[in-house]
């Protein structure tokens, strides 16, 4: 997680500080973030994806947080939701959480924006209707206030799945009832949403776009898949990896420029998915405890065994 806990407002968990009211958080939501803040801009550049990918989410956030107001009179106005689907360890939650800081800081010159979390998982499973009425809630009640106090808001939904089922769906069938109400009071919560607020921008993620209910996907303004990264994009990762260490560890600098080992990395680091890549780089300061007590000392073959030892283990996966 690379959200800074230091600006949740209001968990009950934390003791305030100075004058700040004790207030907990909404049911369904697990963070509220104020944004921009410096130290979020990292995963975002981190993220390695095609030409155009980070403009292109970065407009559509942009024009919803600050015409989506005027453009609720479009025909086909927007509804703010913004869809990021991929296999795991590909980039979807750190470029939601990118997107939210890189939105912020470009809409900054015109006010704060809040950043909320929801958790799809918190809300109750049952037969009584109990999901379906926490749903509605956030949606009609919730979100409306929160997105009141600035004049911007995004809304991050991880692993929405959990919460807009697919209806046509296996697992849908069996356990219908409830499911499908939650999944109904999504539908009409992201369109009360939009008539209410509709200048707030909605990112979710999921692993599994045939999980999510069609329904839902229709009313995205946009859906971005993310993939396993290719030879040349863990060349990147490995290289950015490296920078960044070089950054704590003088003595990694050559590793960073090292072009040949990347690639020689990257041809052996093909097939996993950027999580794996990162925790690559990791187990390779891990192999020694000698590099462990002092990284610097890292060498170009602690590096090559790390990911040989990765290739042959990751297609236990
Ligand atoms: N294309 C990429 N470029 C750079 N880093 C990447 C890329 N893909 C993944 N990563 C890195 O992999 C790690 C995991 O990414 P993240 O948690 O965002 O994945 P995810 O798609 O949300 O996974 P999950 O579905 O398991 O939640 C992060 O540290 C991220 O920086
Ligand atoms: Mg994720």
């Amino acid at each position: 997680m690379s959200v800074d806990h230091q600006h949740t407002e209001g968990n009950s968990h934390h003791h305030h500080h100075g004058s700040t009211p004790h207030r907990t958080l909404p049911p369904g939501v697990t963070g509220l973030h104020t944004l921009p803040a410096d130290h979020h801009d990292g995963p975002w550049d981190s993220m390695i994806v095609p030409p155009g990918t980070k403009e292109r989410l970065l407009s559509t956030a942009v024009l919803v947080l600050r015409q989506g107001r005027l453009l609720t009179n479009l025909s086909g106005a927007p509804h703010g939701l913004i869809v990021l689907a991929g296999p795991p360890g590909t980039g979807k939650t750190t470029l939601a959480q990118g997107l939210a800081q890189a939105a912020a800081l470009a809409v900054s010159k015109r006010g704060a924006t809040t950043l909320v979390e929801v958790d799809p998982h918190a809300f109750p499973s049952d037969m009584l209707g109990e999901s379906q009425r926490a749903v509605s809630k956030l949606f009609h009640d919730t979100l409306p206030e929160i997105a009141a106090r600035r004049p911007h808001t995004v809304v991050l939904i991880d692993e929405v799945e959990a919460l807009a089922v697919r209806r046509s769906s296996a697992s849908f069938e069996t356990n219908p009832v409830d499911v499908h109400r939650a999944t109904d009071a999504v539908l009409a919560g992201l369109d009360a949403l939009r008539a209410k607020c509709p200048h707030v921008v909605l990112i979710v993620t999921t692993n599994f776009l045939q999980a999510v209910d069609e329904a839902v996907l229709s009313r995205a303004d946009l859906v971005l898949t993310t993939e396993l990264p290719n030879a040349e994009t863990i060349e990147g990762i490995v290289r950015g990896s490296l920078e960044e260490l070089a950054g704590q560890w003088q003595e990694v600098r050559p590793l960073a420029k090292d072009k040949a080992l990347h690639a020689e990395m990257a041809s052996l680091l093909v097939g996993l998915d950027g999580r794996r890549v990162r925790k690559t780089m990791l187990s390779a300061l891990a192999s020694r405890t000698e590099v462990a007590m002092e990284p610097g000392l890292v060498t170009a073959d602690d590096l090559r065994r790390a990911a040989q030892f990765a290739s042959d283990t990751g297609a236990l996966f």
